[in-house]
């Protein structure tokens, strides 16, 4: 099976090159353009294409895959909003996706946040290279006997419990359904775990129930100097009201490696461009708030997760074994 990559990173050829011997059946070409309207068409030849999160997978592509030759869509990532499957139903083409990689490696991300920006190790960073030794600034404060508070304890924010468990937290977690495996956590309704909670953490997806759940009501229901961490999607969180009781001095760190405006950013380099919108960087204006680029699932294990799962699907698929559980 012959298969062209869309959109490749560095990161992304490096692990998939690393396994990729265990794969002899399968002959695979990296590009780095995206697949979009204009480079669907590059594909002739191919059985297969491999696409991420920002790939447009829509209708016109879909049948221009088609047209091409293409029987098999092959997305390295579990969502699956950019993907028109109706056309590839319509056109005979599969699509597949890898459902879940590393739960931990993001639960990881969200407490290095947390920590970070309450030891303000990001500014001693900077003090330090300057030789400023002095403490002025840095004070912090401990976790352990503390109350974290996870909203969404699914696969992610099970992990994120598990993790402040071990550091003596005492853990309360707010979520539709309790995760049996649980039994340290203590369910609380949504207004308890804002009230009591001194590190709240989110971990449930971005749906029409959860949009903007973190906004100056709910942020009024908080603690002082709480520590608001987000590893999920952005629009959980009003940015504008995030803002707004951040300079009411209501948290003590802001840790988000998910933000509103991310789209046009998400894992490009924008270093020399004039940013459009201010949101962004007023959030990097405060001394209490660390920002990163949507790299939660950044880890080795996660990356050599996602890449065999993904020729596994693509194998499956030639050999006629696909997994219902894989196929979306
Ligand atoms: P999951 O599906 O295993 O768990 C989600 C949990 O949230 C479920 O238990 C569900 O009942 C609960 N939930 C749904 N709506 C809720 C609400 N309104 N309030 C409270 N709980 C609610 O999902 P998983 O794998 O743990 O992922 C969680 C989120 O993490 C994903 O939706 C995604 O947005 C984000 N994510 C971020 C990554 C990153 O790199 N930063 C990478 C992967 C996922």
């Amino acid at each position: 099976m012959k298969i062209l990559f869309y959109d490749t990173k560095k990161y992304d050829r490096d692990s998939f090159e690393k396994i990729l011997p265990e794969y002899s059946d399968l002959e695979v070409e990296f590009l780095e353009a995206d697949l979009s309207p204009r480079t669907a068409a590059l594909a002739k030849g191919y059985d297969a294409i491999c696409a991420f999160v920002s790939s447009d997978v829509s209708e016109k592509v879909v049948e221009c895959l088609a047209v091409n030759g293409v029987k098999l869509v092959l997305m390295r990532c579990a969502g699956f909003n950019n993907v028109d499957l109706d056309a590839a139903n319509r056109c005979g083409i599969t699509v597949l996706r890898v459902p879940g990689y590393s739960p931990e490696a993001v639960a990881e991300h969200a407490m290095a946040l947390a920590l970070a920006v309450t030891r303000r190790i990001h500014k001693s960073y900077i003090k330090v290279r300057e030789n400023n030794f002095s403490l002025v600034g840095l004070t912090g404060m401990n976790f352990y006997g503390k109350t974290a508070g996870i909203i969404g304890t699914g696969k992610i924010g099970a992990a994120m419990c598990r993790i402040c468990h071990g550091f003596g937290m005492k853990v309360q977690a707010y979520d539709m359904y309790r995760n049996p495996s649980l039994d340290f956590v203590e369910y609380v309704d949504l207004d308890t775990l804002l009230s009591t909670s001194d590190l709240i953490s989110l971990h449930c997806p971005l749906t029409d129930d959860s949009y903007h759940m973190i906004c100056t009501e709910t942020i009024n229901k908080m603690k002082d100097n709480v520590i608001l961490v987000n590893t999920s999607r952005g629009a959980l969180i009003k940015t504008e009201d995030l803002i707004t009781g951040n300079r009411n001095k209501k948290f003590f760190g802001i840790g988000l490696d998910v933000y509103e405006e991310e789209t046009n950013n998400v894992f490009e380099n924008r270093e020399d461009d004039i940013l459009e919108s201010s949101i962004t960087a007023r959030l990097l204006s405060f001394p209490n708030v660390i920002v990163t680029s949507h790299q939660g699932f950044l880890t080795e294990e996660a990356l050599e997760a996602i890449s065999r799962t993904t020729l596994d699907n693509a194998r499956d698929y030639e050999n006629g074994t696909i997994k219902d559980i894989n196929a979306v």
